[in-house]
């Protein structure tokens, strides 16, 4: 579904990723893990088509995605939830949603996207009238993810969507995003919360100072040593 080789991106000059390669597999939840400043959001970023990159390759479905803008990527079926949610704080949770599907035009397959996440998250429909920025942190995750999926992607990128969210709230996420996938949609997890994230996850990679320093399973990857070696080294 997504490859990406050897990926850098700077900022200004400055390297933020310098070395990344990570597969995601159709129908797999890949989790993308590392502390503060690794280059986990510049990565997410960059294949999304937020960012330029300085070099290597994005390819979606076994083409190259370089040149393609962001908003195409989009209608190519690339979805990022941002992080920090970026919702319109002053709209409501209704229109937020909406927005989400800019970029279709059947209004009966709209409909019947928005009648999936009122599904996964019936608390959605609920405060469909209520202003976005009135809602709990879990509850604005919940629409964020919402949000993503309006734009009924493919492969859907999740920027630390445990983020500043109670613990009932992180395992309620966590498992919507397993029903997601199991629905056809595969996933980019990033995550700070390592055992949350590899717990879900088919793959995870290691990110450090803008480098992937180790890959494997779940499973692997939570009894390695040298995962808790990148993360002490933080
Ligand atoms: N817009 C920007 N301008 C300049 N430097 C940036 C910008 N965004 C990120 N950086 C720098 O790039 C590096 C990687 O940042 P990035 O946000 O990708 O890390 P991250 O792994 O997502 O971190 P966090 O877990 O804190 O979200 C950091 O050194 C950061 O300061
Ligand atoms: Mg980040």
């Amino acid at each position: 579904m997504l490859e990406v080789r050897d990926l850098k991106v700077s900022y200004g000059g400055v390297p933020a990723v310098l070395a990344v390669d990570l597969d995601v597999p159709e129908g797999k939840i890949v989790a993308l893990v590392g502390g503060n400043g690794n280059g986990k959001s510049t990565t997410l970023r960059a294949i999304a088509g937020l960012n330029a990159t300085d070099a290597g390759e994005i390819r979606l479905g076994g083409a190259s995605i370089n040149e393609v803008p962001a908003h195409e990527r989009v209608n190519l079926g690339l979805s990022l939830v941002p992080e920090g949610r970026r919702l319109f704080a002053r709209l409501s949770v209704l229109r937020n949603l909406q927005l989400g599907a800019y970029s279709r035009q059947d209004p009966d397959e709209i409909a019947a996207s928005l009648e999936q996440v009122f599904t996964w998250f019936p608390i959605l429909r609920e405060r469909r009238t209520q202003l976005a920025g009135t809602m709990s942190g879990g509850e604005q995750q919940m629409l964020a993810i919402g949000r993503g999926l309006m734009a009924r992607p493919k492969l859907l990128m999740l920027d630390e969507p445990s983020w500043g969210i109670a613990p009932r709230f992180v395992t309620k996420v966590l498992e919507t995003i397993q029903e997601i996938n199991a629905r056809g949609v595969s996933i980019l997890l990033v995550e700070q919360n390592l055992h949350k994230a590899l717990a879900i996850a088919d793959h995870g990679y290691v990110i450090q100072s803008g480098r992937i320093v180790l890959e494997g399973s779940g499973s692997e990857l939570l009894a390695s040593d040298d995962v808790r070696k990148a993360y002490l080294g933080l």
